[in-house]
């Protein structure tokens, strides 16, 4: 059975991208939920962000995008997805992590990898989460520059988090940012 939309919560999503400067002329992009039919596209940008087996095999991906207690949106922009973001929820919790993000190399420095963590966090504030976690390779500093600037704090260091080097290293910061009220909607 589909699941069913929650129509306010879709509008306050689609709404976030009007408050992130957008530097194109044009259509301005629109951040929304992942359909099936984006799968193919996202893996594409997967495989570019994370390269060989750094990046999520294709049955791991479905299974996190369409399957899992997760939250999982795209930016489209002018027909064409240019990101993605997938959020996880743990039953009975109030901590949500950030399990993953991805930005086509063409469109990067546009706002969107801002744009759609600022969407996920909305939606993490409208389920009543209060803490956004994510862990991030050591050696990532575009990553770890779009997360300082999201308001992200390290707050633990992981030695041999990650099964292959990601940037030159196996070491990832645990990160984290306390919610608030107007998460997303600045
Ligand atoms: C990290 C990533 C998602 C950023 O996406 P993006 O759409 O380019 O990011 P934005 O345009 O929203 O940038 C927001 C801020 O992040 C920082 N940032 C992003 N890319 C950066 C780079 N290459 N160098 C330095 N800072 C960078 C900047 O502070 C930037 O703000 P500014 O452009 O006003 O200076 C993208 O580089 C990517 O897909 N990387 C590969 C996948 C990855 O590493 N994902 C994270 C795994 S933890």
């Amino acid at each position: 059975m589909p699941e069913a939309v929650d129509l306010n919560k879709e509008r306050a999503i689609q709404n976030i991208h009007t408050d992130i400067m957008y530097p194109w002329e044009g259509k301005a992009p629109v951040v929304r939920r992942v359909e099936k039919a984006d799968f193919n596209r996202v893996m594409c940008i997967e495989e570019a962000c994370f390269p060989g087996a750094l990046g999520y095999p294709r049955k791991q991906m479905y299974y996190l995008m369409f399957r899992a207690s997760s939250l999982s949106l795209v930016e489209e922009c002018e027909g064409i997805v240019t990101g993605y973001v997938i959020a996880l929820f743990r039953k009975d919790r109030k901590i949500a992590g950030i399990e993953t993000i991805g930005v086509d190399p063409q469109y990067r420095r546009t706002g969107t990898g801002l744009r759609l963590l600022c969407a996920a966090e909305a939606e993490m504030v409208s389920r009543g989460i209060s803490l956004s976690t994510l862990e991030v390779s050591v050696g990532n500093h575009s990553a770890l520059n779009l997360y300082n600037k999201a308001g992200y704090s390290p707050v633990r260091i992981i030695e041999n988090f990650y099964r292959f080097e990601h940037e030159g290293t196996r070491t990832a910061y645990r990160m984290a940012k306390h919610l608030r009220a107007q998460e997303g909607l600045k």
